[in-house]
């Protein structure tokens, strides 16, 4: 049953509030919503008030998901099954700019919110950087990759309890290391969240997805210009097609930047297993380096 109908906002605690605000208007194109009363403040994309909240504190990690469904009645069935839940009082509803939320965690102890009726506040002001536009509206913000502790158990709350469907799956070797991300969806976005193995932070990254291919480029020159450590080059994945490339926000945590993302339709999709994790591309930046170094260090 579709419950959940897009990934609202992300909430980060940061420890270089600075850091965080050159990085979003000057890498991402984001653009600034507002300063709030702790000295934190918000990031817009599109027509919702706020699609990142940014917090100063000293987690460097995401400290809350928010997860928009459809109307009360949707959150007031999700809310029956989830007995733990802590309802938003009317100031955190306030400041989350929406009509009513719920907070809980979920399995592995990651800070959620379901919510309904976000205060819609009509374009933002254009970062001039971009030259198209985010892809975002009803398909959410983008997608969000979490660590889980226990991701069987997780996985079966996000599709039993909040609707999620599975897109596929990615099982493979990567640089030594096991992978295996399951990748779900709540709209025509290909995956809106995707739950893997967690190693140390809650988040492992976020994707904003844009219009065209030269903003994936353009970005990427941003982040080279403004010494914003690439993490995988540019490369397509196999299951959501997506042209991209993974570099680390100042909070240590990466993002992801991309173009073409496939839309899923539930009519006709079939859920796959793929072997890698990228069609071409997604290199780490040591292959640049010269091939003594690089020992050892490829897959
Ligand atoms: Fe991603």
């Amino acid at each position: 049953m579709n419950k959940v109908v897009q990934l609202g906002y992300l909430a980060f605690e940061v420890s270089s509030l600075d850091a965080w605000r050159a990085f979003a208007e000057n890498t991402l194109a984001l653009s600034f919503g507002e300063l709030l009363p702790s000295g934190g403040f918000t990031l817009r994309m599109d027509a919702h008030p706020q699609r990142f909240i940014v917090e100063p504190g000293p987690l460097d990690d995401v400290s809350a998901i928010g997860w928009q469904v459809a109307d009360r009645d949707a959150l007031e069935r999700i809310a029956a099954s989830i007995p733990e839940h802590v309802r938003g009082t009317p100031a955190e509803c306030a400041a989350r700019k929406v009509q009513a939320l719920i907070k809980f965690q979920d399995p592995s102890g990651t800070a959620t919110e379901v919510f309904w009726g976000p205060v819609l506040a009509g374009e933002p002001a254009p970062n001039p950087l971009l030259r198209s536009r985010f892809v975002a509206g009803d398909l959410g913000l983008g997608h969000v990759v979490i660590g889980a502790d226990d991701p069987a158990r997780t996985i079966a709350f996000y599709r039993e309890v909040l609707g999620f469907r599975l897109s596929d799956e990615i099982r493979c070797r990567y640089f030594g290391h096991d992978v295996d991300i399951a990748f779900f969806h709540v709209n025509g976005r290909h995956h809106s969240l995707a739950i893997g193995q967690r190693h140390g932070k809650r988040i492992h990254h976020f994707m904003l997805e844009v219009a065209s291919i030269d903003d994936v480029g353009l970005c990427f020159d941003r982040a080279l210009r403004h010494n914003v450590p690439i993490a995988q080059t540019l490369g397509k994945h196999p299951n959501d097609r997506m042209f991209s490339f993974y570099a680390h926000t100042p909070s240590g945590f990466q993002f992801e930047f991309g173009h073409g993302g496939r839309v899923v339709d539930d009519a006709d999709w079939q859920t796959t297993t793929y072997d890698r994790i990228s069609i071409w591309g997604h290199h780490p930046p040591i292959v640049f380096a010269p091939r003594e170094a690089r020992q050892g260090k490829q897959p």
